[in-house]
């Protein structure tokens, strides 16, 4: 799988090596107090990396699956990913970030990796997202790269284990390919 560079990261497909690295972001409750997903066992982080291995080498592919290493350090701090829902759309999803490596604008950075992919690679029509009403500085680091709030579904969340019975709000967040190059962004030939 290609490997792709931004100023501060190196993005590279998941490898078992990366277990422990993965290991030590799923299993704090406040990297994933957000996201729909429980704090991770050692084994269940094990089964992740195996199955983003096995999607990034479907054919057709359908899922773009990346480790974030921090340039000048074999660690791997974060994720992101980015779905094909159809011909026209690219879900963007997955950003997650070590809490040591957060608020530095590197969230910003990945969401506008996986804005070029979708855009300049992918060539794709719209990108999406969502997000809890609650994550700041996932809709900020969004709309920071152009991203429109498309929608407000109130309770359009379900119930984490950590939040039994509470459908939380949700943020859905766009893009168009128009406007993408509308902000100055040019397309790889
Ligand atoms: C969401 C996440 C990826 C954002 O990455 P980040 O590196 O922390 O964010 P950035 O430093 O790029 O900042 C993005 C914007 O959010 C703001 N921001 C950052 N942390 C914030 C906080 N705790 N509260 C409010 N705003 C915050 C920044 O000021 C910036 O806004 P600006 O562009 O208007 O200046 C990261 O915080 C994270 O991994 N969180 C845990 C996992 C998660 O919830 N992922 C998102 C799932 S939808």
């Amino acid at each position: 799988m290609k490997t792709y560079e931004t100023e501060h990261f190196i993005l590279r497909a998941p490898a078992e090596s990366d277990l422990e690295d993965n290991y030590a972001i799923m299993r704090d409750y406040d990297n994933i107090k957000y996201l729909l997903t429980d704090a991770q066992s050692r084994e269940q982080c094990l089964a992740y990396i195996r199955y983003t291995i096995r999607k990034n080498n479907e054919d057709p592919r359908n899922e773009y699956l990346f480790a974030a290493v921090l340039k000048g350090t074999q660690r791997v701090i974060g994720s992101c990913s980015l779905s094909l829902l159809d011909v026209r759309q690219g879900g963007l999803s997955g950003v997650v970030l070590h809490r040591d490596f957060r608020g530095k604008g590197y969230g910003g950075e990945l969401v506008g990796f996986l804005l070029r992919l979708a855009f300049e690679e992918l060539r794709l029509r719209r990108g999406i997202s969502s997000c809890d009403t609650r994550n700041v500085a996932s809709y900020r680091a969004m709309e920071r790269h152009g991203m429109r709030r498309e929608g407000h579904f109130l309770q359009g969340r379900l119930p984490s284990k950590r939040e039994p019975g509470f459908f939380g709000d949700e943020y859905a967040y766009g893009m168009l390919r128009e406007e993408y190059f509308e902000r100055g962004n040019q397309q790889v030939q």
